[in-house]
C-alpha cells in the first residue's frame, strides 16, 4: 500500500467531485473546485492518494494569519483509519509554517464525527450560524483553534488534546 498526501491538481477534479458527492448532502459543483485550483490565491488544496486512487481531500484558505478549513472528506471505504487526522495535521502544519496562527471552520450541528475530530485537535465551539445549510436549514457550529503553531503537531499524528 502506497499512501501519500500531495497538492490537488486539475487532473484530480473528477475524482474529487465524486468523493465530494459521496461525502456531503450539499456537494460542491465542479466549478467550485476548479475556482479553488485556478483563481483563489488563498486556497490550499491537498489530496490523499493511495495506490493511484484519490481517497481523501482538503480545501483550506489561508486568510492572512488564519487557516480556514473549507472542506475535508475521506472516502467511505477508508474512514476511521486516522487518514483525516493525518491530512488535517498536514494542512495545519503547512499553513502554520506559512504564517497561520489560528484556524477556523464551520460544521453541521449533526456532524458529531467531525465535531469530535476537531475537538480532539483543540478546536473549540465559539458560536453558531442559524439555518446556515440550505438543504435542511441546519445550523452551522463555528469552531476555532487558537494559538496554532508548527510545534503543536511535531512528533504526533494530530491529536492536540
Ligand atoms: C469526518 C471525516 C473526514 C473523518 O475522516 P476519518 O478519516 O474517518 O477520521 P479519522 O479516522 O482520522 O478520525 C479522526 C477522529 O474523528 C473522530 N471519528 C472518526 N470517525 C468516527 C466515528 N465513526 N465515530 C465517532 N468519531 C469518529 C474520532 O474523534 C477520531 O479520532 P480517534 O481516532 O482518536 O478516535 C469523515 O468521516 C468524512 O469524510 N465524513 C464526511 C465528510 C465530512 O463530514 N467532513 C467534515 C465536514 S466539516
Amino acid at each position: 500500500m502506497n499512501r501519500t498526501i500531495r497538492r490537488m491538481t486539475m487532473e484530480d477534479l473528477s475524482a474529487i467531485v465524486e468523493l465530494d458527492k459521496m461525502s456531503f448532502s450539499l456537494p460542491w459543483p465542479e466549478r467550485s473546485f476548479r475556482f479553488e485550483l485556478t483563481d483563489n490565491p488563498a486556497s490550499r488544496c491537498w489530496v490523499v492518494e493511495m495506490d493511484g486512487r484519490i481517497i481523501g481531500m482538503i480545501v483550506a484558505w489561508l486568510l492572512v494569519d488564519e487557516a480556514h478549513i473549507a472542506t475535508i472528506a475521506i472516502h467511505p471505504d477508508h474512514r476511521q483509519q486516522g487518514i483525516a487526522r493525518e491530512l488535517l495535521t498536514y494542512a495545519l502544519r503547512y499553513m502554520s509554517k506559512e504564517g497561520a496562527i489560528s484556524s477556523f471552520l464551520e460544521v453541521r450541528e449533526s456532524n458529531t464525527v467531525a465535531r469530535e475530530m476537531y475537538r480532539k485537535f483543540g478546536y473549540e465551539e465559539v458560536g453558531r450560524r442559524k439555518r446556515y445549510y440550505k438543504d435542511n436549514n441546519e445550523d452551522a457550529i463555528l469552531m476555532t483553534l487558537e494559538h496554532l503553531n508548527v510545534e503543536m503537531f511535531e512528533g504526533s499524528s494530530g491529536r492536540n488534546k
